[in-house]
């Protein structure tokens, strides 16, 4: 059976979006279907829509999901029709040198779905990260599900399907953050704010948010940091360097993928400290450091890539610390939308109104089935 459901797709590049019906195949081996609750509107999405991240149009966009498993295919024993499941990106292979290394979270071989989704007239679409979740349906490979306790609110707890995950997982598994270190970050959007609330989850001390913006400042303190510093206004590595008796914070974590940004938190850190970049730049995107300095400053400078995380690890793990009220996963659900209204919440994460809008989409649409010829 082919399900026809509405989705979000974007044709070419900087277009606006479009809500269009798109073709979704029962699952194959190793596939699931997935009916979607909530889908987060991230950066990322922007990225793909800009041409950011690759010329591969019409994406299907969406990709930080919640959703209950509708039907799995053969060999599929991980998730069952009906579990509540969390959509990752990270749907790790096994095999591969990483994996086969003891270190899954770099899997250099992750699993998709094999079958594609189209449009109605046959064209192939790409899904943003594999998962294309601003839809009423979307075909993953059965990995990609990570099941998760149904108590607790899918648009909330779905956050840590990609932004959330990506910034908590920076402070905690790439930064390495400890109980008692300094941590700055730079850019405190869904992903920067996350960074903090990872950072005072480990027991940091003193968590400097850093941004252009007050608003996304004020926010970050809510969610844990002891100091703000609007970089507009002042020089953040000098604000840096004082609120950390002049030597600069343990780990700076970049979360807004420019080459100025990376340079303030290259300079911020103290001596042998870290560096983690977790905002993704554009390919016209050039770094220009003496060598010296990088030598001179020793420590390490690290990038992010989803946080380092291991989804059947960390999902579960925060979900639970969620629920006992450790990480207020509540606070980064800014607006709750329909599924027509992403194009309006690209612009108002440009304004910096948002921390993350988040689709629902069972409050919306009706699901319909067809018994479509392939
Ligand atoms: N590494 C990963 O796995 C991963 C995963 C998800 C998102 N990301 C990336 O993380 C970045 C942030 O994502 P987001 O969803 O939080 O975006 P966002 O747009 O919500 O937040 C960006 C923040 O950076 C601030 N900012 C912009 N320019 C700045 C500057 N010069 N100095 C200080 N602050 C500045 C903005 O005011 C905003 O608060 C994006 O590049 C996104 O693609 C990475
Ligand atoms: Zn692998
Ligand atoms: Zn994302």
């Amino acid at each position: 059976m082919v399900h026809k459901v509405k989705a979000v797709v974007v044709r070419e590049k900087n277009a606006p979006v479009s809500l269009e019906t798109i073709l979704v195949p029962d699952p194959g081996p190793g596939e699931a279907l997935v009916d979607i609750l909530t889908c987060g509107v991230c950066h990322t999405d922007l990225h793909y829509k800009l041409g950011g991240i690759g010329d591969e149009f019409p994406y299907l966009l969406g990709h930080e999901a919640t959703g209950v498993v509708s039907s799995v295919g053969e060999g599929v024993t991980e998730v069952a029709p009906g579990d509540r499941v969390i959509l990752n990106w990270r749907a790790v292979c096994g095999q591969c040198r990483a994996c086969a290394k003891g270190q899954p979270q770099y899997c250099f071989n992750t699993a998709n779905a094999t079958q594609k989704m189209t449009l109605e007239d046959g064209t192939e679409l790409s899904p943003a990260l594999g998962i294309g979740a601003f839809a009423e349906k979307t075909l993953v490979a059965a990995g990609q599900c990570t099941k998760v306790d149904e108590d607790a609110d899918p648009a909330a707890v779905g956050l840590l399907g990609c932004g959330v995950m990506a910034g908590i997982g920076a402070a905690i598994n790439t930064g390495g953050v400890k109980r008692g270190e300094s941590v700055a970050v730079i850019g405190c959007g869904g992903v920067g704010i996350a960074a903090i609330a990872g950072a005072k989850l480990a027991g940091a001390t003193t968590i400097i948010a850093v941004d252009i913006d007050d608003n996304k400042i004020e926010m970050a303190r809510s969610l844990g940091a002891t100091h703000g510093v609007n970089s507009r206004t002042a020089d953040p590595v000098e604000a840096i360097r004082e609120l950390t008796g002049g030597n600069g914070a343990d780990v700076v974590i970049e979360a807004v993928g420019r080459p100025e940004t990376y340079k303030q938190a290259f300079y911020a850190r103290d001596l042998a400290g870290r560096v983690v970049l977790v905002g993704v730049p554009t390919p016209e995107m050039q770094l220009e450091l003496p060598l010296l300095d990088v030598f001179g400053r020793g420590g390490s400078l690290k990038s992010s890539w989803y946080g380092d995380c291991l989804p059947s690890r960390d999902f579960p793990m925060l979900v639970q610390h969620y629920k006992q009220g450790n990480l207020d996963l509540d606070a980064f659900v800014s607006e709750r939308i329909s599924i027509d209204q992403v194009e309006e919440a690209f612009e108002k994460m440009h304004e910096g109104k948002v921390l993350r809008s988040v689709v629902e989409i069972s409050s919306v649409v009706e699901i319909e089935s067809a018994a479509t010829p392939a």
